[in-house]
């Protein structure tokens, strides 16, 4: 316990709790509560939304409104600013799908540092863009998805600035975590350029039985297994022009599959 207090440098009340509690349990298995969104949770019907006219068909509903994902985004940017001590820090934004969640959250962090009186944190910001084998072939469906990124090959573009992440800690800021083997790929990657330290923010992580058990540091929601698109995630760079994160529908996936645009 005491081990993981001096790691996070967090002092809540539930790592108080937890350090009192015992021993023999993790710090961190306690204090990381995760917000889950349970299988079959019903959502909210698109009419309690504004949702652009374009999609009215194509969505089966809303999973996270736009107003909750930036209530959440509020939290975890004050988990990390807590936990980075006096930076500096360069966050590292996953393009495209991490593009709204990083303005977001590095808006909020921002926001900390105007407020606070003392231990604000300079903040550089930095972008890559992953090639992965499931984005050439375009994504036909869901489980060819799947199946693709279980190949798991990525190619990142924007790479010949990574070298200046030596020395510095380095948060790197994602929309959705799958199967976890992109980020795995990138975390060794990111590495190689030895950073003071890595660590990692995932605005979604999905329940997926081909998950590799990747666990980012900073999880907006746990998701369950279908296909998410809006806030930025795309369905072949579609639905990203939509707010809300919403559950794509059978209508969706063909109207905009590869094969029919
Ligand atoms: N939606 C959009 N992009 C994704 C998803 C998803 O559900 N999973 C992995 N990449
Ligand atoms: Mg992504």
């Amino acid at each position: 316990a005491d081990r993981g207090l001096k790691k996070t440098g967090r002092k809540d009340e539930l790592a108080a709790l937890a350090y009192a509690a015992s021993d023999c349990v993790h710090y961190l298995d306690i204090v990381s509560v995760i917000l889950q969104i349970p299988d079959g949770y019903e959502g909210y019907p698109l009419e309690l939304f504004s949702v652009p006219k374009h999609y009215e068909d194509d969505l089966e509903k809303v999973l996270i409104p736009a107003g909750l994902v930036a209530d959440r985004t509020e939290r975890l940017a004050r988990d990390i600013w807590h936990d980075i001590g006096k930076g500096p820090l360069v966050a590292l934004c996953v393009l495209k799908g991490g593009y709204k969640f990083f303005a977001d959250l590095i808006d909020c962090i921002k926001a900390l540092n105007s407020s606070a009186e003392t231990g604000s944190v300079p903040i550089a910001v930095d972008f890559i863009r992953l090639k992965s084998y499931q984005d050439k072939l375009g994504m036909a469906d869901h489980q060819q998805m799947q199946d693709d990124q279980s190949t798991g090959h990525i190619e990142v573009i924007g790479g010949d600035h990574l070298r200046s992440l030596k020395g510095r800690h380095v948060l790197v800021v994602e929309d959705i975590i799958d199967t976890g083997r992109t980020m795995e790929k990138l975390l060794e990657l990111l590495n190689e350029h030895n950073p003071k330290s890595v660590s990692v923010a995932s605005l979604l992580v999905k329940r997926t039985p081909l998950s590799i058990g990747y666990r980012p540091d900073y999880i907006g929601f746990e998701v369950p297994n279908e296909f998410l698109v809006g806030y930025a995630l795309d369905y072949n760079e579609y639905f990203r022009d939509c707010n809300h994160i919403c559950i794509i529908n059978q209508n969706g996936l063909e109207k905009y599959s590869v094969k029919n645009t």
